[in-house]
Parts: structure tokens; sequence; C-alpha cells
């Protein structure tokens, strides 16, 4: 066995089943943000990710808390600590994402073999190169603020005439339509109803005790995605520059190459995104942090809004676990320390959450995002494409709702929210905000379940 990795660190701290005992062990660092703020904000939080997963983060949560790498039977070996987990994936001499185990074994068959989540090597790299080129930051941010000004105007609108707007309905509206005109859809209320039920149909077939789907659920997971991958695909073969398919048969990718490519982006671009948009505005209002981003943004800065979205970020690590399968035995965490065998063909189970969250509660002036180094976004050759996507998209809704409120001088509240259940990524069923008078508070009053 070869050795990789740093040293294992010390023994994980639990954040499930039961929230932490009040008041948390230290006092938050970040103005304004009380004990108390602080643990609401957590506790809702909880109730998110308890709705998508009552049994399997609970589970992991406890596996964590056995050790930094633990290996169970039947599941794999599970990751809980950033260091280790961040070694295995830049490590491409020892673990993969193409084996049965790994990702490749859900998406292959529903996808093909060019998927980016399933690929590695020579042919990742420059599928992901040429992506890469289509999709500055610069361009993204065109799009972004192109498509998503209009749903923006109407969410604001409806705010100042005094009626609530559901924010998973707008980060759900603005997602699908950015990924419709990324992957070459034509863009309607009605196909983007039709791709999120398509994603969400297969997304949910995804169990982690079971590394592939039935072969009936490849087939339901086909019919699903052919009705969005279709149109990619006439996009390429007319190689129309005004799509993105067609861009990419200019570029010289293969028609598998381009609908694969697009299949990524549909089935990790959408619902990441309508998970996170909801978490991160239920965090700044419920740890009452909101009214400073307001006040921050009318003085022209934007220091606590970074430091709050990387936050979110961290906490609610909307990808809660990775797939990767070892393709040669190998010692990680260091020989002299102990380290810890793996197998060639074990299933590595990278715990994202846990590594994310047990680094301390949600409090953004403590900068524990920072030593992550945003591995809520993975790392490695994997990281993801779609970053900038999700970051555009964040300050387009943030900017529209900061300005609303500096302009009319109101405050925002959460009228009331519901946690999405049976999903793979936790998130919000509904989250309802309205303007509020400043002095009133930034929610509570009068919240609906
Ligand atoms: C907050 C939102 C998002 C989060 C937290 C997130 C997280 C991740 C993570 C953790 C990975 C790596 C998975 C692994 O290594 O196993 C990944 C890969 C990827 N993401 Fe994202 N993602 C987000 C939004 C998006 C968006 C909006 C898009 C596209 C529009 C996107 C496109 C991709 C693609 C194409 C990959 C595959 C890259 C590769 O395998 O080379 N993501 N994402």
């Amino acid at each position: 066995m070869s050795a990789a990795s740093p040293s294992l660190p010390a023994q994980a701290q639990p954040i499930f089943p039961a929230p932490p005992a009040f008041p948390l062990a230290e006092p938050p660092v970040t103005p304004g943000l009380t004990q108390a703020a602080q643990y609401f904000a957590m506790a809702q939080e909880n109730r998110v990710l308890y709705g998508a997963h009552p049994w399997v983060l609970p589970m992991l949560d406890r596996i964590a808390a056995r050790g930094p790498i633990v290996r169970i039977p039947g599941l794999g070996v599970v990751v809980s600590e950033a260091r280790l987990a961040r070694s295995i994936l830049m490590d491409r001499d020892h673990f993969s994402k193409t084996g049965r185990t790994a990702s490749a074994g859900l998406w292959t068959p529903v996808l093909g073999p060019s998927v980016l989540l399933n690929m590695e090597g020579a042919d990742h790299l420059r599928l992901r190169r040429t992506i890469s080129g289509i999709f500055t930051p610069k361009a993204v941010a065109e799009l972004t603020a192109d498509t998503a000004a209009g749903e923006l105007a109407e969410a604001v609108a409806r705010l100042e005439s005094g009626l609530p707007v559901d924010v998973v309905k707008v980060a759900t509206r603005i997602a699908g339509a950015i990924i419709c005109r990324l992957t070459g859809l034509p863009v309607s209320e009605e196909r983007i109803g039709r791709m999120l039920a398509a994603i969400h149909g297969v997304t949910s077939m995804v169990r982690l005790h079971r590394p592939s789907l039935t072969p009936r659920q490849v087939e339901q997971a086909k019919a699903a995605m052919s009705d969005i991958v279709d149109p990619a695909r006439q996009a390429w073969r007319a190689q129309d520059e005004s799509t993105i398919p067609g861009r990419m048969a200019g570029l010289g990718l293969t028609e598998d190459e381009a609908v694969g490519a697009v299949g990524a982006f549909i089935v990790v671009g959408t619902e990441t995104i309508v998970s996170f948009l909801p978490r991160l505005l239920a965090l700044a209002l419920d740890s009452r942090l909101w009214n400073d981003l307001v006040a921050e943004r009318a003085a022209g800065s934007a220091d606590r809004r970074d430091l709050l979205v990387e936050e979110a970020l961290r906490v609610t690590v909307p990808t809660p676990v990775m797939l990767r399968e070892a393709t040669a035995d190998v010692r990680v965490g260091g020989a002299s320390a102990g380290g810890f065998g793996i197998r060639a063909g074990e299933r590595i189970i990278i715990a994202t959450l846990m590594c994310c969250r047990n680094v301390g509660p949600f409090d953004p002036a403590a900068r524990r995002a920072g030593e992550l180094k945003q591995l809520w976004f993975g790392a490695g050759p994997h990281f993801c494409l779609g970053a900038p996507v999700a970051t555009a998209q964040t300050d387009a809704l943030l900017d529209a709702l900061l300005d609303v409120c500096a302009r009319t001088g109101s405050g925002l509240r959460i009228v009331s929210r519901a946690e999405a259940r049976g999903v793979l990524i936790p998130g919000y069923a509904r989250l309802e905000i309205a303007l509020t008078k400043r002095s009133q508070g930034p929610h509570r009053r009068g919240v609906r379940r």
C-alpha cells in the first residue's frame, strides 16, 4: 500500500441527531449575532436536513462521531474530516469517480459515458476545458443577469405591493431558465416545470446504500431525461451557434460529449441552487443579520454579505455527500500516525456535510469557511464547474432583495415555510417572505408552517 494525505485528525463532533445544547459553548464572534439567533438559525437548518433525510444523515453523523474515517460493511468507507476528504478528492492515482460503486454506477446507464461526473483522466480534462471556455465567469454573470432580471423584477414588484413571495419558486424559475439557456432548451414555464419534475424523478431514486439504479429505474430515468436531452441533441446536430450544444459542436465535441455535458448541468445545476438560495435567505433572516446587510449595501460595501454567503454554503452544503471508488490499495491519513488502509474496489463516501459543519456552528465572522477552501464545491479535478453560475445567481437574488429593502427602508420577514421531504438534496418546499417595517424586526411574528 502506498501512503497519501495528511495525518488522521481528532474525532469529529456530532451535529445530529439532537441539536447541540443551548447556549452553544462559544459565544458567536459575528457583530450583531446573538446566541439565541445563532441557535434558532441552526435549528431551522437542521429541520431542513431532517426533512430530506430523517435516517441517513443522523446515521452518517453517528458514523462520523466514531472517527474521521470509518469502514461500514455494506456501505463503504465514510470520510467526515475536511483535510482527509480533500486529500482523497485530489488523489487521482488511487481514487476515481468511474467505478461501479461511485457516481458512474448511477449516471452512466442513464446519460451515457460522457457526463463529467463519470469520467476521469484525459477525456475528462479535455471536456472540462472546452466547457470552461464557454462558461467564463463574465459570460455566466451576463447570462444570469439577463435571464434572472424579469423574474426578480416581478418578485420585487410583488413585495412592494405588500404581497408575499415564495423564494423557492423564484429560485426554481431562475435556475430552470438559466439551465434551459445554458443547454439550448427553449425557456418556458411549462418546459422548466417538466425539466424539474424529470430531474426530481431521477434524483429521488438515488439511495446511499445502493450504488446503482435498478434496470426498471434506469428505464424510467432515461424516459424522463430524454424529454430534456433530445432538444440538446437536435441543437448539436443543427450546429446552431446560438445554443450551447451547437457551440460545443463547433468546438469539436462529439454528440455524446455535448449531450452528456448538458445532462450533467441539468442534473447538478438545478436542485443544488434551488436548495441553496432559500436556505441562504432563511439563515440571513433567522440569524437576524439581514438588516446589517441592507445597511452595508446602502453604504456601498459587501464584506459582511460575502462572509455570510460563504458561511451559508459551509453550513448548508447543498451536495451533502460525494462518492469515489478506490482504484488501488492505499493508506490514507499518514502511515506514521497509524493511517487507514483502503483496498482497491472499496467505495468511499465523502460526508461533505459533516466535513464542513463539524468545524463549528454558523458564525460568519469566525471565518471557518476559509480553511475549508470551498469543499462544498468539491476539490481537485471534479471541482464544481458551475460555481460561477451559482455565485452569479446568488448575487442576482441578494442584489434585488437588498436593494428593495434599502430603497424602501423596509426589513424582510419569513411569512411561512415548509421543508421538502423525500428529496435527495435537502431544501425548502416553500419559503414565503414579505417586506416589513424595519423596526418590526426581521421575522418570526406570525410565521406559518
Ligand atoms: C450551490 C450550488 C452548487 C453546489 C454546492 C455544487 C456542488 C458541486 C460539487 C460538490 C461537485 C463535485 C462532485 C464530486 O466531486 O463528486 C460539483 C460538480 C459539478 N457541478 Fe456543481 N454545485 C452547485 C451548483 C452548480 C451549478 C449551478 C452548475 C451548473 C450550472 C453546476 C455544475 C456542476 C458540474 C457540471 C459538475 C461536474 C464537474 C466534473 O465532474 O468535472 N453546479 N458541484
